[in-house]
């Protein structure tokens, strides 16, 4: 009986059956809005420290821009609650120099001990990729060649050789690493075995630079209209196990962020009604400023001028009344469930707003599938994102 109830409290004390619980954690937010105490390490166990970006020399990478100082304080708190700490390297500005890194034998060889030496420093457990992207020109100013997906292969095989027990992945988009002919590869059989598992992006699908108003991290879109069918958790996994990747080595990318739009109210409701219509139009001239996190404005890493991104953390809708806080939808705010992408949106028809984002329900829609499909967990796009961890609770339950 002792035994029995002893056992069962073990089981309930583990707040995540998938094997990898992640989340990434924004280096910079971590003396603004989110320091480490903030942290519910005991959900995950796994956290990507963001972002180490590549520079123009390759014997190093620079965590400036991230708080780097507190990169040995993450660790430390990370082990200290048993979660594996990694590093995330690259993301969106931070992947300027991936190619020139990885382009000839001396410079994989050099950026196999760049990274071996930082994990050594900061005693890292595991080294997160997140190349945005080989192949794809990714922010405008980085280096692209058609190599890449073939000299990434030859980089993390070193780096494997050299490293037996590092947890590595790669964070990458919705289609297999593109070949040499800019098309998605056919066979990544080879990247399975080296690397440890593979984190599909499954976000900024639509957003401002959309033709229409549409699901920022849908988990299917093979019951979408042909033209709205630009990525999905379900098509996703499909296209990177067809080219060889095992789903016992796929991640699911989760987003606790949604996108935010201008959209009039006559586009907003199914004429004549007050039902939210799929894919409205919007303006995109007139980008709304997303939450306290969000910019209004900033020069990006390649020295341009971008606006506000319009980006709303699970938190900000909060913030921002378009949720209460149980996280479900305020009064005065039109809310609609999209049953293909299992996806949810709000809508303040005053401020003519409209916003695509997550909430508990597809949450626990996207941890079925990752239990229904076999894949090996979540990982989610931010930790600092959630509310009282309302996502993290959900996709953990569901997992
Ligand atoms: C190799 O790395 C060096 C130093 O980072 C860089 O200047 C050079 O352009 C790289 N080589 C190639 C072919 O990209
Ligand atoms: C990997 O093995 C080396 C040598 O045995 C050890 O020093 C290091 O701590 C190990 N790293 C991890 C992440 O387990
Ligand atoms: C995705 O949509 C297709 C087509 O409607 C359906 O057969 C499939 O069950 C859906 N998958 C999930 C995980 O919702
Ligand atoms: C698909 O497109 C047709 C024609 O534009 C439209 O009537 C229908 O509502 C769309 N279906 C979905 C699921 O958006
Ligand atoms: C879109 O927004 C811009 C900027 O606020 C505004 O000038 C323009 O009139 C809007 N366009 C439409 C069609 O409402
Ligand atoms: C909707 O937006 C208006 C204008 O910004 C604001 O005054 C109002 O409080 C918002 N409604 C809710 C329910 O938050």
């Amino acid at each position: 009986m002792l035994l029995l109830l002893a056992a069962s409290l073990t089981l309930l004390s583990s707040a995540y059956a998938s094997e990898v619980a992640g989340a990434w954690y924004a280096g910079w937010h971590a003396t603004n809005g989110y320091p480490l105490s903030d942290v519910s390490w005991d959900k995950y166990n796994t956290m990507y420290y963001s972002f180490a970006t590549t520079t123009s020399d390759v014997n190093s990478i620079s965590l400036e821009g991230s708080d780097g100082s507190l990169l040995p304080a993450f660790v430390s708190e990370a082990h200290a609650h048993g979660v594996q700490a990694h590093i995330a390297i690259g993301g969106w500005g931070g992947s300027i120099y991936f190619s020139s890194d990885l382009t000839t034998a001396k410079n994989r060889t050099a950026f196999v001990k760049t990274v071996i030496d930082f994990v050594e420093q900061y005693d890292l457990d595991g080294v997160n990729f997140d190349w945005e992207y080989p192949n794809k020109q990714g922010i405008g100013c980085n280096i692209v060649n058609s190599d890449n997906t073939a000299n990434f292969l030859f980089f993390l095989q070193e780096l494997r050789e050299d490293c037996s027990n590092l947890t590595i992945s790669a964070a990458v988009s919705v289609t297999p690493f593109r070949d040499s002919n800019g098309n998605p590869s056919t066979d990544v059989s080879a990247f399975a075995e080296v690397l440890d598992y593979i984190a599909i992006m499954d976000y900024d699908v639509w957003g401002s630079w959309s033709s229409a108003v549409g699901p920022n991290a849908p988990l299917n879109d093979s019951c979408a209209n042909s033209s709205e069918q630009q990525g999905s958790a379900v098509s996703a996994v499909k296209a990177w196990s067809n080219a060889g990747m095992p789903v016992d080595q796929i991640v699911l990318g989760v987003a606790s962020y949604g996108h935010s739009y201008s959209v009039k109210p006559s586009d907003a409701f199914v004429s004549g009604t007050k039902t939210l219509a799929a894919y409205p139009a919007f303006n995109s001239s007139n980008q709304p400023v997303g939450d306290a996190w969000d910019s209004t404005g900033s020069v990006d890493s390649c020295g341009n001028y971008q606006g506000s991104g319009g980006t709303f953390n699970f938190w900000g809708l909060v913030d921002g009344g378009f949720l209460n806080s149980e996280g479900t939808t305020a009064q005065g705010i039109y809310y609609r469930f999209d049953s293909c992408s299992q996806t949810p949106y709000v809508y303040n028809e005053t401020s003519e707003v409209m916003i695509s984002y997550d909430n508990a329900e597809s949450f626990t829609a996207k941890g079925t599938f990752i239990k229904n499909t076999g894949l090996l967990g979540y990982a989610m796009w931010q930790t600092g994102g959630d509310y009282n961890n309302i996502l993290v609770d959900a996709i953990n339950s569901a997992v």
